[in-house]
């Protein structure tokens, strides 16, 4: 693997939709890297709520002030893409104890597979622990409030999908 530049860290994902966890641990990232790339998986879902280009303009939407964090979609293996991109970790969010094997499995097999690049975890803010993408959707689409859990523009966005229907 070539030399990484400067500490740029990849923080991959479906992102459909971004959440307020996500959000906390961009900005936890931000902080601690030099630059933070936001790396939306194309394809995860037969029927995702958002295109992998609407959530890359969600995310570009709400970090416009933000210089470091940048964003951009992927596909195929993650560790490839970052030997691409030249990043010298992939940050990934621990919520709970649930996560903890198939981040361990995840982060492992990246480990196996390109040595170099470390996996971080970062923790949420507490009264993010219980978010998901998964219940953020359920949630909307049987009318429940989603406000708080969602960054405003994301609400905006799914008030604005046809298939999730309007409260
Ligand atoms: O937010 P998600 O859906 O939990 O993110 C999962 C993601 C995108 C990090 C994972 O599915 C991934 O890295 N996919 C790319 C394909 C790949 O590299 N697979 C092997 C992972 S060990």
């Amino acid at each position: 693997m070539t030399a990484p530049s400067g500490r740029l860290a990849i923080f991959p994902g479906s992102f459909d939709p971004l959440t307020n966890g996500h959000v906390d641990i961009i900005l936890r990232s931000a902080h601690l890297f030099e630059r933070i790339l936001v790396a939306v998986l194309v394809n995860t879902e037969k029927q995702p709520l958002f295109t992998a280009e609407e959530r890359v303009e969600i995310v570009r939407e709400v970090f416009r002030e933000y210089q470091n964090v940048e964003v951009e979609t992927f596909d195929g293996l993650l560790v490839e893409y970052a030997r691409r991109r030249r990043a010298s970790a992939i940050v990934r969010g621990l919520r709970a104890v649930s996560d903890f094997e198939y981040e361990f499995q995840m982060a492992l097999m990246n480990r196996h597979l390109e040595p170099t690049l470390e996996t971080v975890f970062m923790m949420p803010a507490e009264q993010y622990t219980y978010l998901s993408s998964r219940l953020i959707k359920e949630v909307f689409r049987l009318g429940g409030e989603v406000r708080g859990l969602v960054p405003p523009a994301v609400e905006r966005w799914m008030r604005h999908k046809p298939a999730v229907g309007v409260k």
